[in-house]
């Protein structure tokens, strides 16, 4: 059987090491760092040793999980000597395997293996990781043996190709950071009436996820609401009106994420080019 290794115990190795450990897959090592962050990750799972090293642990392993911050990995793929037979994989969603190529040079078969989830801690990133769509980029043999992981985890793995990794893991951003980034908007804006952050996390909640549901059920274009998707001008003037002489740091963003609703509104049918033109208009001027 494949003896699996993870050098990095940080949120995404110990999610992927649990979670392949509870499928049968054999984790038999882990190195990090720090000592303790290896020994935390070695008790979740039986039999799992620690090593001082990541060229002990690349010793007794066949298939290698490099899952150190993305900078890291090319130092780490650097300072191990690697041979014919081993898989070394990283989990960054920008870079494509070029960056393991001195392990491609002594041998070993590459690859990256990019859990499409959003991991904050390695407990919730072993929550969240069963069911994630993963991207893979490997050459055979190592390719199958990804996907196979991808299907095992319960998740779908996509294929990508190199030169299209960065946009990928853009939309991977736009779809989980800037989600963030937009809360903490619409925090702010309550605190402007005077609601803390706490309180106003727990009003928009439901809110939010009534958004992620009509996503998952009717999809877009038609699990777009609001003022734009009806069209009512009068209303999105108020808001450009108060965010003007009340929230001035937030008007651009407004008027930028309005620009890029347009079209989502005008799929769904609520409005015609007349209406989007004008919309348009309020946005850029
Ligand atoms: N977080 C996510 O949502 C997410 C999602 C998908 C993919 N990923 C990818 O997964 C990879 C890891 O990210 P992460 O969020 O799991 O990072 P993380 O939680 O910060 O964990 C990184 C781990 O790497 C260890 N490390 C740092 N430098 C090292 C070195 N020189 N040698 C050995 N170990 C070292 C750290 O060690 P110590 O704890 O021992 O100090 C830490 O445990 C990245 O490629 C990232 O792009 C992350």
């Amino acid at each position: 059987m494949c003896r699996i290794g993870f050098i990095g115990a940080g949120t995404t190795g110990t999610a992927l090491a649990v979670r392949l450990s509870e499928k049968g897959y054999s984790v038999v090592a882990v190195s990090s760092r720090s000592l303790s962050s290896a020994q935390k990750l070695a008790r979740l799972i039986n039999n799992c040793r620690v090593c001082r090293t990541a060229q002990e642990l690349a010793d007794v392993a066949d298939l290698i999980f490099i899952t150190t911050p993305d900078d890291v990995i090319p130092r780490v793929c650097c300072e191990v000597e690697w041979h014919e037979g081993q898989g070394v994989v990283h989990c960054s969603g920008a870079h494509s395997i070029d960056i393991l190529e001195p392990a491609r040079h002594q041998g070993a078969s590459v690859g990256s293996f990019h859990p499409l989830q959003t991991f904050a801690s390695a407990e919730q990133a072993t929550n969240n990781l069963i069911g994630s769509t993963f991207a893979v980029e490997a050459e055979a043999p190592l390719l199958p043996k990804l996907k196979e992981l991808a299907s095992s985890l319960e998740g779908e793995w996509i294929e990508l190709k190199p030169e299209d990794k960065v946009l990928y893991h853009m939309a991977a951003t736009f779809t989980s950071n800037y989600l963030v980034t937009l809360i903490k908007i619409a925090l702010d804006l309550w605190q402007a009436f005077g609601i803390p952050p706490a309180r106003a996390s727990q009003a928009l909640l439901p809110l939010l996820r009534g958004t992620v549901n009509n996503i998952a059920s009717v999809g877009l274009p038609n699990c777009l609401t609001g003022s734009i998707s009806r069209g009512d001008i009068g209303t999105i003037q108020e808001h450009l009106e108060i965010l003007k002489t009340r929230c001035p740091e937030m008007l651009a963003v407004y008027k930028e994420l309005g620009i890029h609703t347009i079209p989502v509104a005008l799929a769904k049918g609520k409005i015609d080019e007349n209406k989007a033109r004008d919309l348009k208009f309020l946005f850029t001027t």
